[in-house]
């Protein structure tokens, strides 16, 4: 199994130079919308640094590397010109991981839609999934001699639901119907995206959860929210059909065609398990993530994360369990996992020493590892992530790096749960090198 890390462009990148404004831009701008009012305009400014996050990946002995292409930096107005200096950082980047030996595994869209396609309607627009496609063409063309495995899109389920039911990430919109429409167009834009990749291993991330009823009388609720988290995405790449949770509109059938079977590999972001019970006072935001669910609250249990997410490490075994069940012979990553904590313990040389973060990964590259024996042909995993960085509507007052990003100066520290993965890789390669198992 290929080990390594993950992050996304706006996350770490900044603006840098030439990059065109996307929708986090003016979802950031908006009072209110995340929590310390901050922005990606700066991130951890990897468009400069990015030759430390490199040697940081090689110094971790990283196998593979999962970054994302900023769409509003190769096609600033989203559709047409492409901007070559755009293209050449990315083109950089990839030769720097590939002369260390790590494979760079590029996310295509990780959220940061160019804003001229928000104007024209963004994913609830069908145009958008075309326009996808086009800019997939010209990724492709720029790095396809080098990167043969791709993703489309990352956790199209956030983008559709967290962008257009509960308005909590961009573009902020609270429409069900839109966000209906916007998670169709996500996995159309997906399966145009792959077919104007030819040759390219195309695969799709999706961030899949057990959800546990915490009573009998909760099931429907969890039914459907089972359908609008998991279940959506798998019928649809695996039997080109929609769950009953999904309103239907005329122009599923054909597209539902060409996203079965479209995924040549498909990624799983693995954070919690979903426990669905009572309403609460603050339960309106989910109930609006999960549109058509009805009341019901989320109840996380402890241990939980600095985001208050339960630590559930099986919950990662059984998600690998389904899709392999559901998409056989399709390879599995486990694309993004890994743990916010307050990383408020230090050891005498001032290394956050983050051991809920270490017992955290452990737990869950054991359930890999329980998967893996079971028979899911889990490929790789890459912990979430490299870098503290912008964690979207909790801006930088959540971190979840196994390197620690000094907010005044940006530089880079790496934590003890950096030091214990780069032993668990070591550990692994001796391992595969003698023969024993892969
Ligand atoms: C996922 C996102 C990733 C990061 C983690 C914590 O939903 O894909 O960008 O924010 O959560």
């Amino acid at each position: 199994m290929q080990i390594g890390a993950a992050t996304a462009a706006y996350q770490v990148e900044g603006a840098g130079d030439g990059r065109g404004p996307c929708i986090w831009d003016v979802f950031a701008a908006r009072p209110g919308a995340v929590l310390d009012g901050s922005d990606g305009a700066l991130a951890c400014d990897s468009f400069h640094r990015w030759p430390e996050d490199v040697a940081l990946l090689a110094e971790l002995g990283a196998d593979a590397y999962r970054f994302s292409v900023s769409w509003p930096r190769v096609q600033p107005a989203g559709s047409g010109a492409v901007a070559p200096a755009g293209l050449a950082y990315y083109d950089r980047l990839v030769d720097a991981l590939l002369e260390r030996g790590i494979t760079p595994m590029p996310t295509l869209y990780h959220w940061d839609l160019p804003q001229s396609l928000q104007d024209a309607g963004g994913w609830p627009e069908r145009d958008t999934a075309l326009r996808f496609a086009d800019y997939a063409a010209a990724v492709h063309g720029a790095l396809g001699d080098r990167v043969t495995r791709f993703a489309t899109m990352n956790e199209p389920w956030c983008s559709a639901f967290l962008g257009h039911g509960s308005g909590v990430h961009a573009p902020g919109v609270q429409d069900p119907a839109a966000a209906f429409r916007a998670a169709h167009h996500l996995l159309l834009g997906h399966a145009l995206g792959a077919r104007a990749m030819p040759g390219a291993d195309v695969g799709i991330v999706c961030n899949l959860y057990p959800v546990l009823p915490t009573a009998p009388e909760f099931a429907p609720q969890a039914r459907v929210v089972d359908e609008i988290q998991n279940g959506l995405w798998l019928d649809a790449l695996a039997h080109g059909r929609y769950p009953a949770a999904v309103p239907p509109a005329d122009e599923h059938a054909d597209d539902l065609a060409l996203v079965r079977g479209s995924a040549a590999w498909f990624g799983v972001n693995y954070y919690t398990a979903l426990r669905v019970g009572p309403a609460r006072p603050d339960s309106a935001p989910d109930q609006a993530s999960y549109p058509g669910a009805g009341e019901f609250g989320l109840h996380p249990r402890d241990p939980r994360t600095s985001m208050g997410w339960e630590v559930v490490p099986e919950g990662l075994e059984q998600v690998l369990g389904r899709v392999a069940r559901t998409l056989p012979g399709v390879p599995i990553w486990v694309t993004e996992n890994g743990a916010a904590y307050a990383d408020d313990v230090r050891s005498a040389d001032g290394t956050v020493d983050d051991r809920d973060r270490i017992a955290y990964l452990e737990g869950h590259l054991a359930a890999v590892e329980r998967a893996r024996a079971a028979g899911a042909p889990v490929a790789g995993y890459l912990a979430w992530t490299l870098l503290d960085n912008y964690e979207w509507a909790y801006g930088y007052t959540r971190t979840f790096g196994i390197v620690e990003v000094d907010r005044d100066t940006l530089d880079r520290r790496p934590k003890a749960s950096f030091r214990w993965l780069a032993g668990y890789l070591a550990r692994q390669r001796e391992v595969t090198s003698t023969g024993d198992t892969q």
